[in-house]
């Protein structure tokens, strides 16, 4: 009896803090801007096609590779294969881990500012719903206030990494992430409830082809890794500390459906309002910042309701962030035999220093651009649409191809089974999945977004 319930607790604490590494402002800051400049439904099927075809499949390969070596993403693919090649791969993803996180905590620290605004009852001085908007944009360039919510959310981080007092976060995160779950359901409510909310719903989920191109079709792909944490090791890192009883397989479905429920939910509280209220779906970083006051303003206790979701939303984001520096950390704990608060040290400072001209892209550093970009796009823009693909592909190379599929299923049966018996075609599937399609249309996407794939097809012509 006690070993069942231990069994049990310690196949929740995974899925918790899977879901808490997954689950943060990927859902709920990114998803619904980037839906709204890549024209709405259509981009929103082909993220949910993503994260069924090359995310799950993905993710069940990461965190068996963790799972299955008992080590940090540098150090698993030293005990599964041993070579350089690989191991600079898991180190490829220590990189974007780094360059996620600069940028990251930028958006965090407009969370936690927007903390203090809503409990200072800003938002009822709002006239109309573009006051909102004004308000984000005097805000961001405001060069102090910017810096200063950045580097408190970075501190924050570093903190909590320094001491090690995770366990603690994800104690308190059982009980807080179901109530930014149940807030989320409280808006999606009110903002239905809106006048004009179908207009917004029709945005989201009534696709009009003509908006899809290359470029759309790798954002998707970009965020379905980045909204489950995968490509860089995180989920590896997790895997390592699972039981080998537990199923790989439906823990990895679960965080799946978990994540997208968070990001859909999300999706239609702020659709809904965006449209009701009159304001532009594109209005890109900032769009939860133009929208979300709106509605709080507009609803019954709303400064309470307002108070509380931001802070909310920081602390996902902050059960996040400590998973990226804790990547970043463990590999130079683990493989370089760094002290522990050294490395949090100089790579939290490090790391926040990157972020800096990510904070400045909104105020003095807004017309320097790199390749069309300021430097808060390009750091996103490199880490989720290329780092972390990349990133992907090879690990669907190396569960495929390179580990050796006699070695992956009895690891992957392990804790599941029952299902293997009950659904043998299922595990052939995965299997199909993880070695030729995933890695086909992950590299099929990366040619079609750099025009290549329109030259091939030209040629053929
Ligand atoms: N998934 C998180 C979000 O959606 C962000 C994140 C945390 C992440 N850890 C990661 C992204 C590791 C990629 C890799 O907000």
């Amino acid at each position: 009896m006690t070993e069942q319930r231990e069994q049990w607790g310690s196949r929740l604490g995974f899925i918790l803090a899977a879901a808490g590494s997954a689950i943060g402002l990927g859902n709920i800051w990114k998803f619904p801007y980037i839906a709204g400049e890549n024209g709405g439904a259509a981009f929103v099927f082909i993220y949910l096609v993503c994260i069924a075809i090359i995310g799950l499949p993905v993710l069940v390969g990461e965190v068996l590779i963790g799972r299955s070596s008992h080590r940090d993403p540098v150090g698993a693919f030293k005990v599964l294969h041993g070579s350089k090649v690989w191991m600079a791969i898991g180190g490829m993803g220590v990189f974007a881990g780094f360059v996620i996180l600069s940028f990251y905590s930028v958006v965090a620290g407009w969370s936690l500012g927007y903390i203090i605004e809503s409990y200072n009852g800003v938002f009822y001085n709002f006239q109309s719903a573009g006051d909102a908007g004004n308000h984000f944009g005097s805000l961001v360039s405001n060069v102090e206030w910017i810096l200063s919510f950045h580097t408190i959310f970075f501190i924050l981080t570093m903190i909590i990494v320094y001491f090690g007092i995770q366990k603690g976060i994800e104690r308190y995160s059982k009980i807080l992430m179901p109530l930014l779950f149940i807030l989320l359901v409280v808006m999606v409510f009110r903002g239905l409830s809106l006048e004009g909310a179908d207009k917004g719903l029709a945005f989201l989920f009534k696709p009009d082809w003509s908006k899809i191109n290359g470029e759309t079709v790798l954002v998707a792909l970009g965020h379905a890794f980045f909204t489950l944490s995968l490509g860089m090791g995180a989920m590896m890192t997790y895997g390592s500390y699972m039981s080998d009883k537990d199923s790989v397989l439906s823990a990895s479905l679960q965080i799946v459906i978990l994540d997208t429920l968070i990001a859909m939910l999300a999706g239609v509280a702020i659709f809904t309002a965006v449209f009701a209220t009159g304001q532009d779906p594109t209005a890109g970083p900032g769009l939860i910042f133009h929208t979300l006051p709106v509605v709080f303003t507009k609803m019954p206790g709303g400064q309470i309701f307002s108070t509380l979701f931001f802070l909310l939303l920081t602390i996902a984001a902050l059960t996040s962030a400590i998973s990226l520096l804790e990547v970043v950390v463990a590999f130079f704990v683990d493989e370089l035999k760094w002290v522990r608060h050294k490395a949090v040290i100089l790579f939290g400072l490090v790391t926040w220093g990157i972020g800096i001209p990510s904070a400045l892209s909104f105020n003095k550093m807004s017309e320097v651009h790199f390749f069309g970009m300021t430097f808060f796009d390009v750091s996103d823009y490199l880490a989720s649409n290329i780092l972390l693909p990349l990133g992907g592909f090879f690990i669907a190379i190396f569960v495929g191809w390179v580990w050796g599929f006699d070695k992956v299923l009895p690891k992957l049966k392990s804790g599941a089974e029952d299902f293997f018996d009950k659904y043998p075609e299922r595990i052939t599937y995965w299997q199909f999945f993880i070695k030729y399609l995933a890695p086909v249309l992950i590299f099929l996407v990366f040619l079609n977004s750099v025009g290549l794939l329109d030259k091939i097809k030209t040629l053929f012509n």
